[in-house]
């Protein structure tokens, strides 16, 4: 029950009595404030645990001091626990839940000051204080759904009772942060403040002193009943079913909220911290972890690089233009525009011009349309937004990419014609996906300017964006499109040259793979369930009826005709077929399967081609198919194929390949990317497997070879990413 605080009878100055490097205690008069400055994000780490513990300690002994403010220095109130230290003794040192006792404990008004980002243990930390004062730009969150976790320091217990149990599962489920205002109207925090935050939580604090305001204990309220209807939980299990395939932390955040609704606070408490603890030792959240930190490393240039970076004049970009208004070019240019850079898109006629423009317009019309964004916005984006014929309109551009088709000859002259046009120091780049990105660098005559930026389609959604880094890509240039990357909301990946660059290369043995299985018997439809059990969002027949059959085709004819592909005249030849019997994919509503609507239905038809084709190539068909094979077959080659890209310098580190799976191929999260999911297999395992089917399939064409790399650390018993 609230109780009423303490009113000292003097006042007296002291400094910071404690030994913390990261929370500090000051007095101001009869105001305490604590501080915690951990930069860069103030993790709450079991020091800054700690450090809290003796400042309310020390509170508790202190008659001078009649209210507390807890606040951070620096960018942002605490962003959550420390999540290196999961799984680490650290996270059993300093328990966050005494850290709250202590702060609820206190018979004076501890008053939260929040800026920036208030998520996970941050939240649950300001949930503990008596009130919570912010800014208007502060944004609270419950995110540790997104790290396969639960908020595992009250925050299922508390966050239920103050706002009730459905808003507090969606906000837990969905981990999206919600904004200062909301948290207003929902009377998660009590008052926003323009100003100095600090000076305004003081005298808020001062007046809950002089008003002997309540002190208001989330753990002492009751989960308002009317948030709770019958059939709640039911329907959020049953859409977790469906939305959450296999997670196990969404559902135990539910389960903590039954108990919020049903168990007194300190068993729900405790029930919360064994359900934190099952998930944390997941693999599912040791997956998720990982992801977090490799997408982290991936936008950071390593070694040398590195290094100077920092003093890199870094190029500034202000315009940008665009060659090419097509698919992608249109794309590339929203993701600009939705920053406020201008654009301006280049093209060779007037009505292929309008219609890249028309479509620009009428897609973000179309967010209008469903109320995510105001017509005023669209207004001010196509304002930022121009189209030429003329070459000289991109003399002012401070970057150009080029998106016209895929063919060297056409990119080529197109490079030529940026190397003469663009002024000096501007950045040209390239967004091709087959093409040498050093054969376009020196059509440019000024290679050191020139990069990749291969976007992934639709280029304004996906947020994949690889970096292609040539052979004499000046390295400011590299350290500016990965700023630049930032800037534009995108996880960039640093890829060398190599056909298909991290990404597309890994592709091909996995197509290779179930175009085989097609061939000796396996249906799309049993592949693709197969792959899609193992987590993957699609499988690979699905996928390439999506992308364009007549796409994937293309691609194959290049690349026979410049001698690229292996001797197998069975080589992809799947696909090659059912492009010539015109059977393009989901545009055309035949590909790997027949389409009803967007529905893949299994096509006989297709099946016959393949009898037909493993007829021609003398390749024997069989019914024992399983999934474990598929399984096996499409993704070990895919993961040796990354093992290679890492021994040969094309990807930086294991942790950029899982990246470029995870956001751009529908690798799934929870296994935390192809090189993790391989570390998590065991490399002995993978090359066992790997050197089985060499056995068993024959190995004349190099497909089961085990790489240098992955051979090596699967006899030292490492793993991808080791030090
Ligand atoms: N623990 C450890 N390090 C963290 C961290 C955390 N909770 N949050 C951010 N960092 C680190 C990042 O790794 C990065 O380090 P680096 O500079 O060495 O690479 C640095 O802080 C800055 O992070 P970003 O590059 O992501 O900076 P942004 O400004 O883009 O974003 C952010 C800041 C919104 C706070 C974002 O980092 C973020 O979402 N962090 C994670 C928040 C989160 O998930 N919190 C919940 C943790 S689990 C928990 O609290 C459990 C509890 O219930 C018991
Ligand atoms: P597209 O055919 O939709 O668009 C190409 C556009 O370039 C057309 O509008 C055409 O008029 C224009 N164009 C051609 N020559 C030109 C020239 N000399 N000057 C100015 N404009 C010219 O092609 P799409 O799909 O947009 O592909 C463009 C590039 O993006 C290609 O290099 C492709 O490999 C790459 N890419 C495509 C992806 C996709 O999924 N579509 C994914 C990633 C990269």
């Amino acid at each position: 029950r609230p109780r009423s605080p303490r009113i000292p009878d003097r006042s007296i100055e002291r400094g910071n009595l404690m030994d913390s490097p990261v929370v500090t205690l000051t007095r101001n008069g009869a105001i305490a404030v604590v501080t915690i400055d951990r930069p860069p994000v103030n993790a709450l780490s079991a020091d800054v645990r700690r450090g809290l513990l003796d400042a309310f300690d020390e509170l508790a002994d202190d008659p001078g001091v009649a209210g507390v403010v807890l606040a951070c220095a620096g960018r942002t109130f605490v962003a959550g626990a420390e999540i290196s230290e999961f799984g680490t003794p650290a996270f059993s040192e300093a328990d966050p839940n005494d850290v709250h006792a202590a702060i609820e404990n206190l018979n004076i008004p501890v008053v939260c000051a929040l800026h920036g980002t208030t998520l996970g243990g941050g939240m649950e930390l300001a949930l503990a204080c008596h009130y919570r004062i912010a800014t208007p730009t502060a944004k609270l969150g419950l995110p540790e759904v997104t790290l396969g976790l639960l908020p595992g320091g009250g925050g299922t217990q508390r966050l239920p009772r103050l706002i009730g149990a459905a808003d507090a599962l969606e906000m837990m489920l969905s981990g999206a942060p919600m904004s200062a205002q909301t948290a207003l109207e929902k009377d998660l925090i009590d008052v926003i403040v323009e100003g100095n935050l600090l000076e305004a939580a003081q005298r808020f604090v001062g007046e809950l002193v002089a008003t002997r305001a309540p002190l208001r204990l989330a753990s002492e309220v009751d989960v308002d009943r009317a948030s709770v209807s019958p059939t709640l939980f039911a329907e959020t299990r049953t859409s977790l079913a469906k939305k959450a395939r296999g997670a196990i932390a969404p559902a135990r955040i539910v389960d903590c909220v039954v108990a919020a609704v049903t168990r007194p606070f300190a068993e729900g408490l405790k029930y919360e911290r064994d359900l934190f603890v099952e998930c944390m030792n997941s693999r599912q959240s040791a997956a998720l972890r990982h992801a977090f930190f490799a997408e982290r490393e991936a936008g950071k240039l390593p070694g040398n690089l590195a290094g100077n970076a920092k003093d890199m004049d870094l190029r500034p970009i202000r315009k940008v233009g665009i060659v090419g208004a097509g698919t992608m070019g249109g794309g590339i240019a929203m993701n600009f525009l939705n920053a406020g850079i201008p654009v301006v898109l280049l093209e060779v006629k007037q009505d292929a011009l309008e219609r890249g423009l028309g479509l620009i317009r009428k897609n973000y019309e179309a967010t209008a349309s469903k109320g995510r964004m105001t017509l005023e916005q669209v207004a001010q984006r196509m304002a930022l937004c121009s189209g030429s014929l003329e070459y000289a309109e991109l003399q002012d551009c401070d970057l150009v990419i080029e998106a016209v088709f895929e063919n060297m000859d056409i990119k080529k002259a197109v490079m030529t014609r940026l190397g003469e046009v663009c002024k000096p120091g501007a950045i040209i780049a390239t967004n091709t996906s087959t093409l040498d990105v050093d054969v376009l660098a020196a059509a440019s005559g000024r290679a050191a300017d020139v990069v990749g930026m291969h976007f992934f389609s639709p280029a304004n959604v996906m947020r994949l964006l690889e970096v292609v880094r040539g052979r004499d890509t000046a390295p400011e240039v590299l350290a500016t499109v990965m700023g630049l990357a930032r800037t534009i909301k995108k996880v960039a990946v640093v890829s060398g040259v190599c056909f298909g660059f991290i990404g597309n290369r890994m592709l091909e043995p996995y197509l290779r793979e179930c175009e085989s299985l097609l061939l000796e018997g396996a249906t799309p439809t049993q592949i693709d369930h197969a792959v899609e059990a193992f987590g993957m969002a699609m499988g690979p027949c699905r996928m390439i009826d999506m992308a364009g059959v007549d796409v994937a085709a293309k691609v194959v004819l290049e690349r026979r005709k410049e001698g690229a592909l292996p001797a197998d005249p069975s080589y992809r030849t799947a696909c090659q077929m059912l492009f010539e019997l015109g059977r393009h994919g989901q545009k055309t509503a035949a590909g790997y399967y027949r389409y009803e609507g967007r529905t893949p239905v299994h096509d006989p038809e297709v099946d016959r081609v393949m009898e037909g084709l493993a007829a021609q190539y003398g390749i024997a068909r069989r019914s024992d198919i399983s999934d474990e094979e598929i399984v096996e077959r499409c993704l070990y080659p895919l993961m040796n194929e990354g093992a290679k890209i890492l021994e040969e310098g094309i990807a930086y580190r294991a942790g950029d390949i899982d990246i470029v799976w995870l956001n751009g191929y529908g690798f799934p999260a929870l296994k935390g990317g192809p090189m993790h999911a391989a570390n998590v297999i065991g490399l002995e395992q993978i090359v066992a497997c790997l050197d089985h089917y060499a056995d068993k399939r024959g190995n004349a064409f190099g497909y089961w070879t085990v790489a240098g790399l992955l051979g090596d650390l699967a006899a030292a018993e490492r793993a991808f990413g080791d030090a």
